[in-house]
């Protein structure tokens, strides 16, 4: 089965691909020439179903979609749905991370969660699945694997950060990881 994943990132693409085997042929935004879509919604639903629905209309084709958050409760859930540009419009991942263990400084509640809303369009009809990983802030980063936040978050029941662990251990534990499996048995479901 072919289906788009409407994102330009490489390294979820590879996530996802991992995750959903061979069976399907994921496609992504430049592998289809679509430029950049516009995340406005102030909610990680809306704007997976805004990149979705951008793509069915678009281009006619079946297509998910995920966003992603990471929620600090010391933060009050900061940065939350605008955990790509925390640190300001066209900021790398290691400004935001240097900006959230800046705001982090002395705080004794670390908890976190990365939250992940996946929005699929199949055959004209919408689709939601959701996963969640629970974890902390470290105070200082560790680890060269992965992206975004990945070296400063440690995993409830792991002594690796997502950017210590192999990609195969975070893939089965993380919060995108989580929501891809459940499309990938709700896709599983569909073509029995
Ligand atoms: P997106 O919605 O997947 O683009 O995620 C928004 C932001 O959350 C990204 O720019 C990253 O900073 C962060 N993020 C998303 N997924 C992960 C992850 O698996 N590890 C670390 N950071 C992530």
């Amino acid at each position: 089965m072919e289906i788009v994943f409407a994102t330009h990132n490489q390294h979820k693409t590879e996530e996802v691909r991992a995750i959903l085997g061979a069976d399907y042929r994921i496609l992504n935004l430049p592998e289809l020439g679509c430029p950049d879509i516009p995340e406005t919604a102030d909610t990680l639903k809306g704007n997976a179903l805004q990149k979705a629905q951008y793509v069915a209309d678009h281009y006619g084709r079946n297509c998910f979609a995920d966003d992603t958050g990471l929620e600090v409760l010391a933060l009050d859930g900061r940065p939350g749905v605008y955990s790509a540009r925390y640190a300001g419009e066209g900021c790398s991942y290691q400004d935001n991370v240097l900006k959230l263990l800046g705001e982090m400084q002395g705080a004794a509640d670390r908890r976190a969660c990365f939250k992940t809303v996946v929005a699929l369009i199949l055959n004209g009809k919408t689709y939601f699945f959701e996963g969640r990983v629970d974890g902390i802030i470290l105070p200082e980063q560790r680890g060269t694997d992965g992206f975004g936040y990945d070296p400063v978050f440690l995993p409830d029941g792991y002594d690796q950060t997502f950017a210590e662990m192999s990609p195969a251990t975070k893939n089965s534990i993380s919060h995108r990881g989580r929501a891809i499996q459940q499309l990938a048995a709700f896709l599983m479901d569909c073509g029995k």
